[in-house]
């Protein structure tokens, strides 16, 4: 069985390291983190592998994943360059969505990739089950590609392939998507809160829907999936929504106008008169200082 070494078994590390130790694909042999501690931690997680303390002391692998934050990948893939590892035949990968492989460059003449999978790993026990039917977006080397392709698809997850000088923008997709929305709903949560809702109730009010809305985006579209005030053309229900939100807390008010102004954009695209978009624009637009 072919070998993996971890660097960084944080999130999503420990994660991919126990679905891969699970399903056979990989022998799971050495992980190291900033702490032994947390290594040892991993390791737990994992259910195989040794914790390392130092890099210098992880033995020769097949495979490693690189998976620190994404400011100390190149660090690391420097401190790796030094060993004897990077020689043709291994693979050295990383997961981040926003840098290509181009970051291991050092590496070579070691094969290379950046394999991001469009999930988030907020709690890796419930991404144990998960992350199976998620998507993988792939670049890089051809040998590693088609490597992890395989080792991807394994456990579960489908593969698509992206070109390096794409990834920042293709990064900012998943941003929007899923770090916003979840900025989106604690926007929500402080709106009920200055309301008087308290957090578990709103939270109940608010699952189906955003469920429900989820769903629709994802089989409607954005343009058929958009209701509110903003589609209506609504303009005294906005202005009022405005002058509140001013009221509880200026950065809110100041979200609401600028995502307000994407949602004009929006549903300009269906049936919104231009004479309402032209008044949402004017009263959404920042007042001059
Ligand atoms: N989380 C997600 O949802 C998600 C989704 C897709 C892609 N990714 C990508 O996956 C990668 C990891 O993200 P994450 O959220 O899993 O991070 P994380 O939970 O913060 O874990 C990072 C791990 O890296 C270790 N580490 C940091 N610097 C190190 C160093 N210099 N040497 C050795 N180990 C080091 C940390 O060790 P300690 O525990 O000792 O501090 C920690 O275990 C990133 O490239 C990210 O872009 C994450």
């Amino acid at each position: 069985m072919q070998t993996l070494n971890i660097i960084g078994a944080g999130q999503l590390g420990k994660t991919l390291g126990r679905l891969w130790h699970q399903s056979g694909l990989f022998r799971i042999q050495s992980i190291h983190n900033r702490t032994l501690r947390s290594g040892q931690a991993a390791r737990e997680f994992i259910g195989a592998g040794q914790a390392c303390p130092t890099l210098q002391s992880m033995p020769v692998a097949d495979y490693w994943l690189i998976a620190c934050q994404d400011s100390e990948i190149s660090a690391l893939a420097k401190r790796l360059s030094k060993r004897p590892d990077n020689r043709e035949g291994t693979v050295f990968f990383h997961c981040s969505g926003a840098l290509s492989s181009e970051a291991l460059d050092i590496l070579r003449p070691a094969s290379i990739a950046s394999a991001h999978p469009v999930h988030s790993f907020a709690d890796p026990l419930r991404s144990l089950d998960s992350l199976p039917g998620s998507s993988v977006a792939l670049e890089g080397d051809g040998p590693a590609t088609r490597a992890l392709g395989g080792a991807f698809n394994a456990i579960g997850c489908e593969i698509i392939t992206i070109e390096a000088r794409h990834k920042s923008l293709y990064h900012a997709g998943s941003v929007f998507a899923c770090n916003y929305l979840t900025t989106l709903v604690d926007l929500s949560l402080r709106s009920f809160a200055a309301a008087g809702i308290e957090r578990g109730s709103a939270l109940k009010l608010l699952a189906p829907i955003v469920l429900q809305t989820a769903r629709n985006n994802m089989t409607l579209g954005p343009e058929k999936s958009l209701t509110g005030p903003i589609a209506r053309g609504d303009l005294d229900t906005v202005s009022n929504q405005v002058e509140n939100l001013i009221s509880v807390d200026p950065q809110m008010a100041r979200c609401y106008r600028h995502l307000g102004l994407a949602c004009v954009a929006l549903a300009q695209r269906g049936p919104l008169s231009e004479k309402s978009a032209t008044r949402l624009i004017e009263l959404l637009s920042e007042p001059p200082r």
